[in-house]
């Protein structure tokens, strides 16, 4: 008898959690649940009200209202902010620092910590984020922290916004990658540490099947216990 868990990815920018989520997901056949997402949506409307991503009672006022849901479509885990699809919005190098930015405020990660909680009931879930093993899903069953070296995150980001059709600066990315760990990791409340019982994951020398099949089988492993 296997036991349905929630499996948390938590790593800095360009791990490739992203990836190595819904892979591990899809191979488990279990749900997805991108908490990056959620603080990009809260920056993204911030940005949209005209709301500076410095004032964090007002962020966490957008965390509380916060209308999002996800839905796979072609494969691909889409983010609905109302029923308007945000994916490609939440995406930019903008909103990745306003997100940085606005996950450091306290008032916003308590607004979005039932948030997730509640979208992570029941377990068979894959969570990826920064402190979902620490703070979100202290009692996750199987807990996984995802690095690799700073230029090999800085070179996946580029890859990933070249295919996206947009014209990326190298050091330029890797300095944003720079400031976003420095801030993630230096934060007074839930800052990106991986939990005592993590496992931890480099994938710098990995490919990414390699690095899915290995987190497969930890995981199918742990759910017979
Ligand atoms: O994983 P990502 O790049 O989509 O996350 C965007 C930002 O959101 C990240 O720089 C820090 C913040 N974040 C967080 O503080 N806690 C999480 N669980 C997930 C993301």
């Amino acid at each position: 008898m296997e036991r349905q868990l929630v499996v948390t990815i938590d790593g800095p920018a360009g791990a490739g959690k992203s990836s190595v989520a819904k892979l591990l997901a899809r191979r488990l056949g279990y749900r997805l649940l991108d908490t990056g997402a959620i603080y990009r949506a809260v920056a993204f409307t911030a940005r949209e009200r005209g709301i500076p991503w410095t004032d964090g009672e007002a962020c966490a006022q957008i965390a509380r209202d916060l209308d999002i849901h996800f839905d796979f479509v072609d494969e691909t885990n889409h983010v609905f902010l109302g029923n308007i699809d945000r994916s490609a919005d939440i995406r930019t190098p903008e909103v990745s620092q306003g997100a940085s930015q606005v996950s450091a405020h306290p008032p916003v990660r308590a607004a979005l910590l039932d948030l997730q909680r509640r979208l992570g009931a029941g377990g068979g879930v894959v969570v990826e984020g920064r402190d979902t093993g620490t703070v979100v899903f202290p009692d996750a069953g199987m807990k996984f922290f995802l690095t690799a070296t700073e230029t090999e995150r800085a070179r996946r980001r580029v890859d990933e916004l070249t295919r996206a059709g947009k014209s990326v600066d190298f050091d330029q990315t890797l300095a944003e990658i720079r400031e976003r760990d420095t801030r993630d990791a230096s934060r007074d409340v839930a800052p990106m540490v991986p939990a005592a019982d993590a496992v931890m994951v480099d994938s710098s020398t990995q490919t990414l099947e390699e690095v899915v099949e290995s987190l497969a089988q930890q995981v199918v492993g742990q759910s017979k216990r």
